[in-house]
């Protein structure tokens, strides 16, 4: 619905006050307001935080630095700052021009309601070919913000090509308070996500990926708080990138006292060459305020991720099987069919072979690019098994890594020219292989071509997609004037491709992998149904891991198997009652030799599958609140809530025992404080204002290390 009067418009979450030049963006929880100055040819941050009155709003001031001669006139809160003229904080926006001059001098043109809650700034050069559009939208009944920016090379055919040296989603200004944490992860392969939280430095904090793939090592977001915030209550703001390819997050905190974020694809140094009439359309950067706490602020994206990211956000996800801790690189017809047996035995949904079915895939040394099933291991193909695994019930699935190609295969004997290079260096072999150059066209429909045959002549309902490398020696394109676009490029070319192959089969359901977690983004989440979140399969080191990844992402998306005890990883020996509560946490999957388990490993095992099943709507498709975090007490727990309140479901992880008092209960969230809970495995009855004002009584736990419960609630009455 649009309402107008004669100085001020409305539309759905976007509101104009044309006189001021103020827009505001508006949800149930906050508003973002900007004001246009067209003399200057800014647009300047006004406030985002508390919801406003419009009327209120336009007559704001904006704030600005002390006005002497070496202070940035607007640092800190132009919505994108360009470099050039008197700015000299982190630039949105850094051009090369064809004569090699770097300054942009911008103006506004206005605003344009690109439809319902989507309004976009139109910017351009005052002299020079470019022009940039700052997208704003606000999903409806969402409660993020949605910025992305167009750029266009202006100038006539013929004109030479400018270069974007960093042309960001967006400049995310925050308000002035007088101290400030950055929350962000780290980590590396098997150990992703570790959460930190600190004072940003006053100067410019970076986070970033230089190569190639978002990586373990941090990930493409970040909260903010005003140092006040817990996991309930406080200010906090979070923003995230959805890029798949190399990014830069630079928080600056400036003396002055201004903090913000600027949210970039590419590192350092990445130019993307843009064409006379060329347009660049940056990957999306999504952004929310709550007053309280983090736990709300991910619940949003959580929310967000399910409803605007992801294919198919309504579906359960199933209970898969994977091979790869079982039979590692030595899958055969006959050691599948077994595991598959068991699998569907237990309940599981859906089997999936990983590496080790195609070429000449002994070990990690050759192989990859020759995408026929090894003659030794499957001599009569991959045919037989996926029948039988349908015939016993579930969908059949396959490991894939496209975008790579061991040099001992004859892929690479046909076309050493595709791989990411520059013919003078050596080419850097990490895990015997080299990366797939999918900017390229004729690499990708390579790709899309026997993927389709792969897929087609078995039946395939599932790819788990790997990448288990980063790159190096990637420079200018194809001879092109753009240093290193490969780093974005390739993430492009990937996504293009996902979106051909699920458009052609639109049952194939898609697993994201990158050695374990080292591609979790919104970029990539929009083309798959999952992702494995980790190599580790360890449930204590999982509980930290699974931790950080839902700090962003929902439990919908987080696949986690149970492997054999001890761990292959750590060594650690884990109850099988613990390592499924870990696992239960998220999307359940079964990972371990099923062969070698115990009948009442099994028949444990099949009990915990179909518990599973019960709560599997509530876990992966209600609210998440964190009510003990790892590492900050003997106790961990995890509550899951469905979105009416009728039923919860809550984790409780004991990894190390110890003679102390007694835990206190556990204060549930968001439940029906008239209704009344029954447990449904004690048959105790409690009102919901007794479990969130007194708590719910920390379960009985085994004694010893890893000890762990779950606990199922349902409103009755
Ligand atoms: C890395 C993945 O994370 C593992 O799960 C497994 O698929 C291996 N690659 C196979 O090479």
């Amino acid at each position: 619905m649009s309402a107008q009067t004669t100085a001020q418009l409305h539309h759905g979450a976007v509101e104009i006050d044309e006189p001021s030049g103020t827009v505001l963006l508006r949800t149930a929880t906050w508003c973002y307001v900007l004001r246009v100055d067209f003399d200057e040819g800014t647009v300047r941050h006004v406030h985002w935080g508390a919801p406003l009155p419009l009327a209120d709003a336009a007559r704001l001031p904006v704030w600005a630095e002390h006005d002497d001669s070496f202070a940035g006139r607007s640092d800190g809160v132009e919505e994108y700052p360009v470099e050039g003229g008197a700015r000299f904080g982190v630039p949105a926006l850094e051009v090369r021009f064809a004569d090699g001059s770097n300054p942009v001098e911008p103006g506004v043109e206005g605003w344009r309601i690109v439809r319902e809650s989507h309004v976009a700034i139109l910017q351009r050069d005052r002299s020079r070919p470019l022009a940039w559009e700052l997208h704003y939208r606000v999903q409806p009944g969402g409660d993020m913000l949605e910025r992305w920016t167009e750029l266009t090379h202006t100038g006539q055919a013929g004109a030479q090509a400018l270069l974007l040296r960093r042309s960001a989603a967006a400049h995310w200004p925050l308000p002035q308070r007088a101290d400030w944490r950055l929350s962000s992860v780290h980590g590396g392969w098997s150990a992703e996500n570790r959460l930190e939280r600190c004072p940003p430095a006053v100067g410019e904090t970076t986070l970033t990926s230089r190569r190639g793939h978002t990586g373990h090592h941090a990930a493409p977001w970040v909260m903010l708080d005003a140092a006040g915030a817990a996991e309930e209550s406080g200010e906090v703001w979070a923003m995230a990138l959805a890029a798949g390819g190399s990014w830069r997050l630079t928080v600056q905190r400036t003396a002055a006292g201004r903090v913000g974020v600027v949210a970039s694809e590419g590192h350092e140094g990445v130019e993307i060459a843009l064409p006379p009439g060329g347009r660049h359309i940056t990957p999306v950067s999504v952004a929310v305020y709550s007053p309280d706490g983090f736990g709300a602020v991910s619940r949003a994206f959580h929310t967000y991720v399910r409803r605007h990211v992801l294919p198919h956000p309504d579906e359960l996800r199933p209970i898969l099987y994977n091979s790869w801790e079982a039979t590692s690189f030595e899958v055969s017809e006959e050691n599948q069919l077994a595991l598959a047996r068991r699998a569907a035995d237990l309940g599981v949904e859906l089997f999936v072979v990983d590496d080790g079915w195609f070429g000449t895939r002994d070990d990690d040394r050759s192989g990859l690019g020759d995408w026929t099933p090894h003659p030794r291991r499957f001599p009569r193909g991959l045919r037989p098994l996926a029948d039988e695994v349908h015939r016993l019930g579930m969908a059949f699935g396959v490991w894939v890594e496209p975008e790579m190609v061991n040099a001992d295969s004859d892929l690479y004997r046909a076309h050493p020219d595709w791989v990411v290079h520059l013919p003078d260096r050596s080419a850097t072999e990490l895990r015997h292989q080299l990366v797939l150059d999918f900017s390229r066209s004729e690499v990708t429909d390579w790709a899309y071509g026997w993927l389709c045959d792969l897929i087609g002549d078995h039946d395939v309902d599932f790819l788990k997609w790997d990448f288990n490398r980063s790159f190096t020696e990637a420079g200018a394109h194809a001879g092109g004037p753009d240093a290193r676009s490969v780093y974005v490029e390739h993430a492009r070319g990937l996504y293009r491709l996902l979106d051909r192959l699920r458009a052609t089969f639109p049952r194939l359901r898609v697993e994201g992998c990158a050695g374990g977690g080292g591609r979790i983004d919104l970029g990539m989440l929009g083309r798959s149904d999952q992702v494995w979140t980790s190599d580790n399969t360890d449930a204590v080191d999982r509980l930290t891991i699974q931790h950080g990844f839902g700090q962003i992402h929902p439990a919908a998306v987080m696949s986690a198997w149970v492997t054999d005890s001890p761990n292959p990883l750590t060594g650690r020996a884990v109850p099988l009652a613990f390592r499924f509560h870990s696992a239960m946490a998220g999307v359940l999957g079964l990972g371990g030799d099923l062969t070698k388990w115990s009948a009442r490993e099994l028949s444990e095992a099949a009990r915990l599958v179909a518990q599973y099943k019960d709560i599997r709507p509530v876990v992966q498709h209600g609210l998440q609140y964190r009510l003990l975090a790892p590492g900050q007490g003997s106790l961990t727990a995890v509550q899951y809530a469905s979105a009416d309140a009728d039923r919860v479901v809550v984790f409780v992880w004991r990894p190390t025992a110890s003679f102390g008092p007694g835990h206190p209960p556990l204060r549930l969230r968001a439940l029906d404080v008239r209704g009344r809970y029954r447990d449904e495995d004690t048959g105790a009855v409690w009102t919901g204002q007794t479990l969130m004002g007194y708590g719910l009584p920390v379960p009985r736990l085994p004694a010893g290390d890893c000890a762990s419960a779950l606990v199922r609630l349902r409103r009755v009455g």
